[in-house]
């Protein structure tokens, strides 16, 4: 299975931080913010990945990643987003690289404390359809929530005022070739953005979504308070235990 990284957009939210670089090349503990995907994927065992970038400063991305040696990579591909347009909107950029196959897709913004490998050991023996990770958060109100009917989702919320549930859709998401069509039928959303969220309730109302809750902490770092977070849980425990 393929990889990609979703690592464009403007990086509005942390700005003066983000003026003259793209936010996943800012530090998280040690290490740029970018690294943590990309080890995300290649520690669930995929080592085919497409970094999609954009803004200001894609050149740098070249620069510090190179073909993906200090990841165990021989190659890494890379593709450009002109302007924003939301995370869907950058996804639709890996159609060729996908090729076809499954993919799992990760927010450049994402930090995790563990490792993804047993939910993308499923998604590789699930026939079709999609899989998402969820994690209980003390603030669901900040990301896509999940409705449950039983152990069934219904649907997913994206930054809900009143969350039905406790539980944030966490940046790694598996889709099979289709993700590519519903990409095409979306609908810019009220912040003008094509919603990945969106995406995923094209597959839930088709009955072809799966799920799993994420073992170990999960941050995304895209607000001045969670990059201090992920930072902090990264110097405290360290992070991609494999
Ligand atoms: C995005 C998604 C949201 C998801 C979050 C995870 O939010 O829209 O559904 O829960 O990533 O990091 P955004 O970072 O665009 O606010």
């Amino acid at each position: 299975m393929k990889g990609v990284v979703l690592a464009g957009g403007l990086g509005s939210r942390m700005y003066p931080l983000t003026k003259v670089t793209n936010k996943h090349l800012l530090p998280v503990y040690n290490e740029p913010m970018i690294y943590y995907p990309i080890k995300i994927l290649v520690n669930a065992g995929i080592n085919d990945i497409m970094i999609v970038t954009g803004g200001n400063n894609a050149g740098e991305f070249l620069k510090l990643l190179g073909n993906g040696a200090e990841f165990g990579l021989r190659h890494l591909n890379y593709t450009y987003q002109e302007g924003e347009g939301g995370i869907a909107a950058a996804l639709s950029l890996a159609e060729f690289f996908a090729d076809e196959g499954k993919i799992v897709v990760v927010l450049g913004d994402n930090i995790i404390e563990k490792n993804v490998r047993k939910a993308v050991e499923a998604f590789e023996k699930q026939k079709d359809g999609a899989r998402i990770m969820l994690k209980e958060v003390p603030d669901p109100k900040r990301f896509g929530v999940p409705v449950f009917d039983g152990r069934r989702i219904v649907r997913v919320e994206e930054k809900p005022a009143e969350p039905k549930s406790q539980y944030a859709v966490i940046g790694i998401y598996m889709y099979d070739r289709r993700v590519f069509d519903f990409i095409k039928a979306l609908k810019p959303s009220e912040r003008g953005e094509l919603e990945i969220t969106d995406v995923n309730n094209f597959y839930i109302n088709e009955g072809r979504m799966e799920w799993d809750i994420l073992d170990g902490w999960w941050s995304d770092a895209g607000t001045f308070e969670s990059l201090q977070y992920a930072g902090n849980m990264v110097a405290q425990t360290g992070a991609n235990k494999t």
